[in-house]
Formats: structure tokens, C-alpha cells, sequence
């Protein structure tokens, strides 16, 4: 799939932009702060209908469009996709309730109809690569947990809506646990959340274990060739609720050991979480909260059985990362049927030679791909030759 026409009102530094988008690679040339990130965190908008970049929605609001009592930011997408025209709008309208307070609400139509959100997620995929992502890699669990919620929504399209119904009951069951701590009553008030906790958090594992095994072969193998054969990577799912049976004497389970969680049917982790959630509820009634689920999980990235979260090197962390989006990008073809538009920001100036060349090569087999750079000549004589090059300034597109 590729973009045809971008348009954007009030988005970040973007008043107004109003642009044809070439097929294969544009280039996005552009001196710091001139609109080179966020025009990449408006296509990536489109498919995951979140920004990775700002914790508040008001933040993507042009500042001068904020001095309005009602400001609207838009992102208007057209791309084709399987020989089909689409497109996705998405209206950020900021308005104020009636204490007074300042809100964003979003609005999304999919061919001119309006739509929930949930249902446009993942209609137009994209694959994004932005420098500070490799702190994804060494921080804390809930940006692996963002990370896998991200990408698996791309192809599984009930995937958001597990996750919204599961937080939900998660919220509800953690009030119950802390009143039934606080002032006592019957336990069995829980068993309806218990349900909706055991029914959405197993899909949601499901979800992630076959996600994880599907991904880490394929991150494996491109990571293995970027390293020249010398390191293996390992993509290690640790569910808060484990559904395997503990190897007997044995508490928990190795890191070094890949366990293969893939092989069990969701009607075992769903029978199993809600054992476990039984079984505990005595320990959370005292604590006051669930202390297990996918609210909880974190994935560890392992190179030869080492956790590079806490030992990684830099450039092993940037190359894990590297390989994790390109296999992205396969995933996503094999699943989808189609390629993801990819948005690279910056990442050729991270790369030494041999990868960069690495990385143009597969770049050229997919359909669209958006790259900035600071410095045009990071790119080769011949991948410039194939691709069109654009200047950004201050929030305007200049071509050459
Ligand atoms: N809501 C907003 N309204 C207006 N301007 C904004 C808004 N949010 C961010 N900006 C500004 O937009 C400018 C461009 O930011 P952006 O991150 O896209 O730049 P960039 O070209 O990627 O720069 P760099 O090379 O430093 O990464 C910044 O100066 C930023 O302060
Ligand atoms: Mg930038």
C-alpha cells in the first residue's frame, strides 16, 4: 500500500500542508526543528490512530490554532491499497466541558463515513523507526507492552478492542479488590470481572505468544545476518500469568531456555487465568489490585541468552532494533497481504556503512517509504537516483 495525498490543517508545525506523495522512497531533507518528525508522526497517526511522540492529544494541535475556543488539527490520508483508493480522516478537535477544562476528542472517518476508532485501526499500515525508539528496548515494560500493542493491532483487527475491554474490567476489578479490602463483603462480587479479565486477557496472550513466536523468527534470521552470523536473538515473552506448567522443581523459568509457548490452544490459557485469578484471590483482595494478566507482561530482547534491556550495548541495541522493524515489515506483508508504508526518521545517521546499504536494499523492495535525514548525502549516489528528494522548512514542502 502507498499514500497518494497527504493533507494536514493545524497539525504541529503544519498549518497547512497539501501534498501528492511519489510511490517508492521520498526523502525528507530538512535543518533541525522544521517538521521532518512530525510529518512522520501524522502518517504513522493513520494507522495506529495515536501519536508515539506526545502523551496528550492537545500537544499536536498547531499552537496558533490553540488560541481558538474550539481548535481542529486534521489529518487527511488517501493511499491505495490492493489496486483500491481509501481514505482515513482524522479531526483532533479541542474544546472545553463545562468545568471548564480544556479536552481533545477524536473524530476518524474511513471513506467518508464515520467510524470508531477501533475499526480504522490497521486499515492503512505503516512501520515506524524513530532514534529514541531503542529506549523501548531499556526502559520500563510499559513501553514493550505500547510496543506489542501497536503492532499487533495492525493485523489483528479485534486486537484494540480486547485490550479497551480488558483495561476496562481490569479498572472495575481493582476498585472491587480495594473495597472488598477496605470494608469486607462477599468475594464472589468478583466473579464477573474475574470472566471478563479471564475471556479479554487470554486472547490478548494468545494474541502475543503466536505475535512473538511469528516475529522473533523472522527478526532472528535478518538480525543474524546484520551481526555476520555472530549473534542470536531471542524474543522472550514473560507473561505476569504464566499458562505453562512450571518443568517440576523448577520456580519459574530460565531466561537462557527459549520456551515455546505457541503449542497451547486458547481454551488452556483461558481455563488457566481463570484458575489462577481464583486461586489468588484471597493474596489480591489483601492487596488491592490484580497482580496478573497482560497489564503486567513484558518481553525481554535476548542476544545469545543475554538481556540487552539491561547489558546491550548501544549499536547491538540499535541493531536489534533494526532487524525487529524490518521483520515488522515482513510480518505485516505475510499477514496482510500487502507492505506497509515504512517511515524512517533519522536512521541512516545511526547506521555505519555496511548496514546502511543493508537497509536501503530492503527498503527498495517494499512500495513506499518516507526517510528524513539532516544530511542527504548519508544516502548512496543510487538510491537518491531512485528516490525524490524534498526540503522541509518550517512546516512547508519545497521540491527539487
Ligand atoms: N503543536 C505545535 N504547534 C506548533 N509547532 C509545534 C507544535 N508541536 C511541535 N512544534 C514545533 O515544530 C517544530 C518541528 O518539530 P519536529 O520534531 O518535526 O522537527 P524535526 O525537523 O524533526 O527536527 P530535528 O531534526 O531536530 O529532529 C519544533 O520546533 C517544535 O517545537
Ligand atoms: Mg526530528
Amino acid at each position: 500500500m502507498y499514500l497518494t495525498h497527504l493533507s494536514l490543517t493545524d497539525f504541529r508545525i503544519f498549518s497547512r500542508l497539501d501534498q501528492d506523495i511519489p510511490k517508492n522512497s521520498l526523502i525528507l531533507v530538512g535543518d533541525n526543528a522544521q517538521g521532518k518528525t512530525s510529518l512522520l508522526e501524522a502518517v504513522y497517526f493513520i494507522s495506529s490512530m495515536d501519536s508515539i511522540q506526545a502523551s496528550n492529544s492537545s500537544e499536536l494541535i498547531n499552537f496558533s490554532a490553540q488560541r481558538n475556543k474550539i481548535a481542529v488539527a486534521r489529518i487527511v490520508a488517501d493511499y491505495r491499497k490492493a489496486n483500491r483508493e481509501h481514505q482515513i480522516e482524522i479531526r483532533l478537535i479541542q474544546d472545553t466541558n463545562t468545568n471548564g477544562n480544556q479536552y481533545v476528542r477524536k473524530e476518524v472517518l474511513l471513506d467518508g463515513r464515520k467510524r470508531k476508532i477501533n475499526r480504522v485501526i490497521g486499515h492503512f499500515n505503516a512501520v515506524l523507526f524513530l532514534p529514541h525508539m531503542l529506549q523501548m528496548i531499556t526502559e520500563s515494560p510499559r513501553q514493550r507492552r505500547r510496543y506489542l500493542n501497536l503492532t499487533i493491532s495492525q493485523v489483528h483487527p479485534g486486537y484494540h478492542d480486547l485490550l479497551t475491554e480488558y483495561n476496562k474490567a481490569i479498572g472495575q476489578r481493582n476498585a472491587l479488590l480495594k473495597q472488598l479490602n477496605e470494608h469486607g463483603g462477599d468475594p464472589d462480587q468478583l466473579a464477573y470481572w474475574d470472566e471478563l479479565v479471564t475471556q479479554n486477557g487470554s486472547r490478548i496472550m494468545y494474541a502475543r505468544i503466536q505475535f512473538l513466536q511469528e516475529l522473533e523468527q523472522q527478526a532472528a534470521s535478518i538480525h543474524q545476518e546484520l551481526t555476520r552470523g555472530e549473534e542470536v536473538l531471542r524474543l522472550a515473552y514473560q507473561p505476569a500469568y504464566e499458562p505453562l506448567p512450571n518443568p517440576p522443581g523448577q520456580i519459574g523459568l530460565p531466561l537462557q531456555d527459549p520456551v515455546d509457548r505457541s503449542y497451547l490452544s486458547l481454551e488452556e490459557i483461558e481455563g488457566g487465568l481463570r484458575e489462577a485469578l481464583l486461586e489468588l484471590r484471597e493474596k489480591e483482595i489483601y492487596r488491592g489490585v490484580t497482580t496478573i494478566g497482560p497489564h503486567r507482561d513484558d518481553v525481554l530482547f535476548l542476544s545469545n541468552g543475554i538481556d540487552l534491556g539491561t547489558y546491550g550495548s548501544r549499536g547491538q541495541i540499535r541493531t536489534t532494533l533494526l532487524a525487529l522493524k524490518m521483520a515488522e515489515v515482513g510480518w505485516i506483508k505475510e499477514k496482510n497481504g500487502h507492505w506497509p508504508v515504512l517511515l524512517l526518521d533519522e536512521v541512516l545517521a545511526e547506521l555505519d556503512e555496511t548496514r546502511r546499504e543493508d537497509l536501503l536494499d530492503r527498503l527498495a523492495k517494499t512500495e513506499q517509504s518516507l526517510l528524513t535525514t539532516a544530511d542527504a548525502s548519508l544516502f548512496t549516489p543510487a538510491f537518491r537516483e531512485h528516490s525524490r528528494v524534498w526540503h522541509i522548512q518550517k512546516g512547508r514542502l519545497k521540491m527539487k
